[in-house]
């Protein structure tokens, strides 16, 4: 069990991340935040490109963040997302990013979907991307 001020910190942290996403295209901006297994906390953002093709998610930036200085266990994280002007939305992740959760985290790993430090809706990974493929197939 994840304590709920900590789910509440991590949901906020997603919220704040959403002023450095770079959407000039979709003016859809998007914040997360990642908490590791030994406690520490991975913030993304959106990163947008003229080319389209090369944009990031806020998933996997925090995701690619994390792995980049040495974590490869997540137990959770947060995801706020909307347009720049408009509501925040229960956000979901896209394919691409459940896929890349899938690699690092147990089907228990945890998204919440922000709409503020309190009211935000949650999943597991295993119930937003079932039956999936995964480093195991490998083996
Ligand atoms: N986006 C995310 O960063 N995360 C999501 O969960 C959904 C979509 C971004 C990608 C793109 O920059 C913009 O939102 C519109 O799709």
């Amino acid at each position: 069990m994840i304590d709920t001020n900590v789910i509440s910190g991590l949901c906020q942290k997603a919220i704040d991340m959403r002023s450095e996403s770079y959407a000039p295209y979709s003016d859809f901006l998007v914040g997360s935040a990642l908490l590791t297994e030994d406690g520490q906390i991975y913030t993304g953002c959106n990163i947008e490109n003229s080319a389209f093709g090369p944009s990031i998610c806020a998933e996997r930036t925090a995701i690619f963040k994390a792995v980049s200085e040495g974590h490869r266990d997540f137990v959770a994280i947060a995801i706020s997302g909307g347009k720049r002007d408009g509501e925040l939305q229960y956000c979901a992740p896209c394919g691409v990013c459940r896929q890349v959760m899938r690699e690092f985290s147990k089907p228990s790993f945890k998204i919440y979907l922000a709409k503020s430090a309190d009211d935000y809706r949650e999943y597991t990974l295993g119930e937003l991307l079932p039956e999936s493929f995964g480093p195991g197939n490998l083996e």
